[in-house]
């Protein structure tokens, strides 16, 4: 999806040069986007190989006849940390189709499982696996967990690309409560992104209040993750 973007904003970058003309304010921002090639080579959400569900735009899985079931008596709160964050809660581009997406594109190294019933306690996980797992993948489609998340920008914008291609001070920051009801890993040579599709908790059929934005920093934090048959041991 966003490489449409990438090579619009290229193609619109190289118009303004053809014909000297004066863009608006976003130039000196194009311009310093465009030089960052390897950067933009590893945001690319929406584009790659799936480890879940296909190649975008992700759809919907319908249930299997005999859905897992889960053990809500032994959990653990999940937090999970990431760069390059967008949300797009607009359905003509998000990879999902429907609802808020929220793409973590990077910096996903490492989890942290937190065990409700052992509290002090913490287990850092590998977070590429954690979130590549069928099993977790399964849960969140499963059992549409409650989630809290908050993106920030970093006040200088000279850290992630998402932070570029966000227009400065626009959004700084976003924080909501979802219900996280679908999960897409994607693998594509050595980046690893992931793309949550998010609703409101309070009504499920509604998006959570959340607007299009790119972040430099999020935070994920699962709710009530089961210790078994969920991606994780506690
Ligand atoms: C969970 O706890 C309840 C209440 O203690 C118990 O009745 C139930 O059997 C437990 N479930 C499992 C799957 O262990
Ligand atoms: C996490 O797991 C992936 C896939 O198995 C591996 O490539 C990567 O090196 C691991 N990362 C860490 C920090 O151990
Ligand atoms: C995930 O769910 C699918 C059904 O949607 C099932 O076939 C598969 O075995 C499950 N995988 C795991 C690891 O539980
Ligand atoms: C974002 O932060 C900048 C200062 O870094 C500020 O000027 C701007 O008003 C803020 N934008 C919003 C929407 O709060
Ligand atoms: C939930 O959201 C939908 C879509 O916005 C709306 O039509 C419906 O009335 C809402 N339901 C409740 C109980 O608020
Ligand atoms: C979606 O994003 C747009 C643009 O930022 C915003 O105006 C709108 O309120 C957002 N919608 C929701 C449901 O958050």
């Amino acid at each position: 999806m966003r490489r449409e973007i990438a090579l619009f904003f290229v193609f619109v970058t190289l118009s303004a040069l053809w014909t000297a003309r004066a863009l608006p304010v976003v130039t000196s921002e194009l311009l310093t986007f465009t030089e960052s090639t390897v950067e933009r080579e590893s945001f690319i959400g929406g584009v790659g190989q799936s480890v879940g569900s296909g190649a975008p735009p992700f759809p919907y899985p319908s249930p299997a006849p005999n859905p897992p079931t889960y053990d809500f008596n032994t959990t653990a709160t999940v937090l999970i940390v990431g760069a390059n964050i967008q949300t797009d809660n607009q359905s003509q581009t998000n990879d999902f189709r429907a609802d808020t997406e929220i793409i973590f594109g990077g910096a996903l190294q490492h989890a942290t499982v937190f065990p409700d019933n052992a509290p002090g306690t913490y287990k850092v996980v590998n977070g590429t696996e954690l979130l590549s797992s069928e099993q977790f993948i399964n849960f969140t489609y499963y059992a549409k967990p409650l989630a809290f998340f908050t993106a920030t920008d970093f006040p200088d914008r000279r850290y992630s690309l998402a932070a570029r291609l966000n227009s400065p001070r626009v959004v700084n920051f976003s924080s909501n409560a979802l219900a996280l009801k679908q999960l897409v890993a994607v693998a594509r040579g050595s980046d690893f992104y992931v793309a949550w599709r998010a609703v409101d908790p309070l009504n499920e059929t509604r998006r959570p209040q959340l607007q299009d934005a790119f972040f430099d920093f999020g935070v994920m934090s699962i709710q009530r993750v089961p210790c078994s048959n969920a991606g994780i041991t506690c």
